[in-house]
């Protein structure tokens, strides 16, 4: 078995010290059931780590798959934190491990203060000129760099690709066997397309779910998103092959991230004899959809989804301009993260310390235009969440729309903590709430805990409330979620235990931590 995670990487010169070392730690793809406060979710579960500080989580893995962990402080999240958690794990037998990390905020993690962010925002530049766009593409770490592109120019010897550090990485193979690659996305912005030169692969499981086996020769993923496949090693063995990566859903200048399929006994370090193979256009957007589509769950682990909902919200997702900023919101809301984390205020009783306004169910379904660039006037922001009753069955319907460019619209993976859900079906255009829900996918739908919605489509998954806590939802687009693009769901705080006083700190928890 072989690992491959693929990250972004993004050099970047922001004025003098803007870092700070506070941090949070997401272990993405875990439900915390029963340990809603280990959930790593600054603002929400606990109060920042700060340097110096150590932090210890303790959670029950209570289920195999391929999981990441990441910073998540503020809305500023996996700056650094580039990890994949995989185990092979019997099937279906469910092992009960515990996990004891250590997190040292200072050396692990380099976050940005919120203070510090919400400057960069007032700067038109920051949001305008690309900056966000990254520089390269890393598959396991490593990748290429063109040295004297950086700002300011890097030295050779730091970014070179003769300097044995900066080698891709290759991973080696024994011709005529079956390997499985666990691959997952952290990029900060992209959508990424992965393929490995001349070989098909099948796809088996998806965020922790066995997927009912399908072919494909680029696999499409999202930041946030885990996938296993399956890689039969049966090309000339003669030479290694070119496994690449590259940005799509976005016209990006990012060249395609590097890595190399050794064949046992090539030299793992000789380059393929070929052009690295270019991927897919950045703006097939129906082959992307097609393989949302295609992701079913395997036969003989079809968990089914209970047959109706008790509530539904739908979640019109758009860009705009709020107080003078660009932002993204949600049903014209645009979130912000509170001071106080939710978790502590709602079991503390400290309620003044987030909007007690719940948030739409809803947008004007009848009069919105999801093809037009629209100026929605009256968004705002808030920090208000939506209350779930515990153990109820919501179904969340993600509408996507017009950015504030003509005729353009992105793709949003989207994230949720605490729970995986069922994805019910994918569309195009604007949902109907009378006939869609016909069409669901009722029958073998996977379960997942992140999503694409796709340009201008819809996206509609069903999940229990049946975890009590506090916990995000969100685009796992670091830039977005930063810029409102989020929500969060409370159920059965009442019975949630006794908090740790290592989550308290900030905010108004202050008080609570009596000596
Ligand atoms: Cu992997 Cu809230 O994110
Ligand atoms: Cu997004």
């Amino acid at each position: 078995m072989i690992n491959i995670p693929i990250a972004e990487a993004r050099i970047r010169q922001i004025g003098t010290q803007p870092f700070t070392a506070n941090t949070a730690i997401h272990w993405h793809g875990i439900r915390q059931i029963g340990t809603p406060w280990f959930d790593g979710t600054e603002g929400f579960t606990q109060c920042p780590i700060l340097p110096g500080d150590t932090f210890v989580y303790k959670f029950v893995v209570d289920r195999p798959g391929t999981y990441l962990y990441h910073a998540h402080y503020g809305n500023a999240k996996r700056r650094r934190a580039i990890w994949i958690h995989s185990r092979s794990a019997p099937r279906w037998r469910i092992p009960i491990l515990l996990l004891i990390i250590m997190i040292e905020a200072s050396s692990l993690l380099i976050g940005i203060t919120r203070a510090r962010l919400n400057k960069l925002l007032d700067c038109p530049q920051f949001l305008f000129s690309g900056l966000w766009e990254p520089q390269s593409l890393l598959i396991q770490g490593k990748g290429r760099f063109d040295c004297s592109a950086a700002n300011p120019p890097m030295k050779a010897d730091v970014c070179n690709n003769t300097n044995p550090e900066c080698s891709l990485y290759s991973t080696t193979v024994v011709p005529g066997k079956t390997y499985r690659l666990r691959i997952s996305s952290l990029t900060a912005l992209s959508a990424l397309s992965f393929q490995i030169e001349g070989h098909n692969m099948t796809v088996v499981e998806a965020d922790g779910h066995y997927v009912e086996p399908f072919v494909v020769k680029n696999l499409f993923i999202y930041s946030g998103e885990t996938y296993s496949v399956l890689v039969y090693t049966d090309q000339d063995p003669a030479r290694n092959y070119w496994v690449t990566t590259n940005v799509v859903s976005r016209n990006a200048t990012t060249p395609p991230g590097l890595a190399v399929l050794n064949y046992y006994p090539n030299h793992p370090r000789r380059s393929p004899p070929t052009i690295p193979p270019s991927g897919p256009m950045w703006n097939d957007v129906d082959s992307r959809f097609n393989q949302s589509v295609a992701i079913r769950a395997r036969k003989g682990h079809v968990y089914s989804p209970p047959a109706t909902s008790d509530r539904v919200i739908v979640l019109l997702n758009t860009q705009n301009r709020v107080n003078g900023k660009t932002r993204w919101s949600v049903n014209n809301v645009s979130y912000d993260i509170p001071h106080t984390p939710y978790l502590i205020a709602l079991k503390e009783n400290l309620l003044h310390t987030f909007s007690q306004t719940p948030p739409p169910e809803g947008y004007d379904f009848a009069n919105y235009d999801i093809k037009v660039v629209q100026n929605n006037t009256n968004a705002t922001t808030s920090d208000a969440i939506y209350r779930l009753q515990l153990n109820s069955t919501v179904d969340i319907v993600l509408q996507n729309a017009n950015t504030m460019n003509p005729n353009n619209s992105e793709t949003h993976p989207w994230h949720l903590h605490g729970h995986d859900f069922w994805v019910l079906g994918y569309g195009k255009g604007k949902f109907d709430p009378i006939n869609d829900p016909k069409k669901y996918n009722l029958v073998d739908p996977i379960m997942k805990n992140t999503v694409p919605v796709h340009p201008f489509g819809w996206t509609a998954f069903r999940f229990k409330a049946d975890n009590p806590g506090v916990w995000a939802f969100h685009c796992h687009i670091e830039s977005h979620f930063f810029m409102g693009m989020g929500v969060a769901f409370e159920e059965g705080i009442e019975r949630v235990g006794k908090l740790p006083s290592s989550i308290m700190g900030c905010g108004e928890t202050k008080h609570l931590l009596k000596p």
